[in-house]
């Protein structure tokens, strides 16, 4: 069975994509794909609940670097997916056709690059890269493998920020002029905090490879279950969250990046050793863009917002608003169709004046139409219980099974972390960058 399923997955992936689709009709009830998710903490869990979710998807293998997470990756599994500290074992399996990632970011680059290489498609935890040279690398290893790589920023499967995407499209708010989004929270496990389990040990714990190319340290298991915590493994603020904003950014207008690069905060609350940022900001310059005028960006993550979390979008235009929560907004107070004026300062004679100039010109009957603008508000909310996880999933089978290309690729990917990472740069270089989204390199 396992060849049948080998075999159609190898034919597809060299026929033209009208014949692909067509055949992916004609697979058999038995042609399914295997995966493999490699790191099974918190997210990579949730990956594998997600793509065990699909049809015709199996799980038949995990990789971690605790063995807790291999114990508990059977009980809930089952005992017939095999276990691994050593991911390299799992590339080299025929059987496994596709792999899920989800490490810390300082492991993604090499792990995908390296699961390409062996012939796996790749669903890559975001940010895509924790450095950006890695970005233009995957890329290349991309284009050559003709592997399918999707980035795991789920809200660019999301039917709200499609819907979100069509209402800017059509026109609902005018002309775009600024975008803010935020992220903010106010919990310990929100500010990363994670659970250390007790066994947590140099036994139980394979450090050394978690290290990896990371600067060497001796065992530190708060470093390991909290690696977001510092610089050497995670990517900060920015590489967790601003990077889920920039990517519904560019899904939503069709944005590829901006030109400039401002970020700015300090570490205001938690400070249990962690080297990064827990208020961070960040404002940007987006150049106009085929039919989409310039904007601003301004984006902010708090973990001590004094309130629950919240995450958000505004777009604001030259007619309304476009507001992006757990669905969509759009918002209008049309603007007053005279100017109106200011002249209480100004000498009587002035006054007089004025007024017979202006009420020539906006004549009008009292009480002036203005007084009652129509304001309208328009929500479209998705479903209850909707997960734009499990769409994300589910178009990253989809293209493993047709080769269509997916929407967040490698290129989609580093225009979404590269921004992320520069501004975590700008922070800690206290300066003004300037990036190139075309090409996705520094400029100055
Ligand atoms: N898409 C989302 O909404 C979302 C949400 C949370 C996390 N994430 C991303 O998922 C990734 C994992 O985050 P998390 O919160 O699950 O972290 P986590 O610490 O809970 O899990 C990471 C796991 O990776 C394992 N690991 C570390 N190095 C490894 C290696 N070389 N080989 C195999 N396993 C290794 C660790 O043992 C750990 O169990 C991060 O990149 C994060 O940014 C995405």
């Amino acid at each position: 069975m396992a060849t049948t399923r080998r075999h159609f997955l190898e034919t597809t992936a060299a026929v033209p994509l009208a014949a692909a689709a067509a055949q992916e009709k004609k697979v058999s009830a038995n042609d399914h794909i295997q995966f493999a998710t490699i790191g099974v903490g918190g997210m990579g869990s949730e990956d594998t609940r997600s793509a065990r979710a699909q049809d015709g998807v199996k799980l038949v293998a995990v990789c971690d670097l605790y063995d807790g997470r291999l114990t508990r990756a059977k009980e809930v599994w089952g005992k017939d997916i095999s276990t691994t500290r050593d991911y390299r074992e799992l590339l080299q399996r025929k059987d496994i056709d596709a792999v899920v990632i989800a490490t810390p970011d300082h492991w993604h680059a090499r792990i995908a690059s390296d699961a390409m290489e062996a012939g796996k498609d790749v669903y890559l935890e975001k940010p895509m890269v924790q450095k950006i040279p890695d970005g233009q690398k995957l890329t290349q290893v991309e284009k050559r493998t003709g592997r399918i790589l999707q980035v795991g920023s789920q809200r660019v499967s999301s039917i709200v920020y499609q819907k979100a995407k069509e209402l800017l499209e059509a026109g609902a708010i005018g002309e775009l002029n600024l975008v803010e989004a935020w992220w903010d929270r106010n919990s310990a496990i929100g500010a990363w905090e994670y659970s250390i389990p007790p066994d947590a040990s140099p036994e139980t714990v394979d450090w050394d490879r978690f290290l990896g190319n990371a600067p060497k340290h001796p065992f530190d298991a708060n470093r390991f279950f909290r690696w977001r915590c510092y610089r050497d493994y995670g990517t900060g603020v920015a590489g967790d969250l601003f990077v889920h904003l920039f990517s519904g950014l560019h899904f939503v207008t069709g944005a590829i990046g901006p030109t400039r690069v401002y970020s700015t905060g300090g570490l205001r609350f938690w400070n249990d050793g962690r080297d990064v940022p827990d208020v961070l900001l960040g404002v940007y310059d987006y150049p106009a863009h085929g039919k989409l005028p310039a904007f601003n960006l301004a984006l902010r993550v708090n973990f001590v917002n004094g309130g629950s979390e919240n995450s958000g979008f505004r777009f604001v235009g030259s007619e309304g608003t476009l507001a992006i929560g757990g669905g969509v907004t759009v918002s209008k107070v049309p603007r007053e169709t005279e100017p109106g004026y200011t002249i209480g300062t100004f000498a009587e004679a002035a006054q007089k004046e004025f007024l017979r100039e202006y009420n020539r010109k906006y004549p009008h009957s009292e009480p002036a139409a203005d007084a009652i603008r129509p304001q309208s508000e328009e929500r479209y909310n998705p479903p209850r219980g909707y997960s734009d996880h499990l769409d994300h999933h589910r178009n990253f089978f989809h293209a493993v099974r047709t080769r269509k290309p997916v929407v967040e690729n490698t290129v989609f990917g580093l225009r979404a972390a590269g921004p992320a990472l520069l501004s975590n740069m700008s922070h800690f270089d206290e300066r003004i960058y300037d990036w190139d989204p075309e090409t996705m390199r520094i400029k100055s």
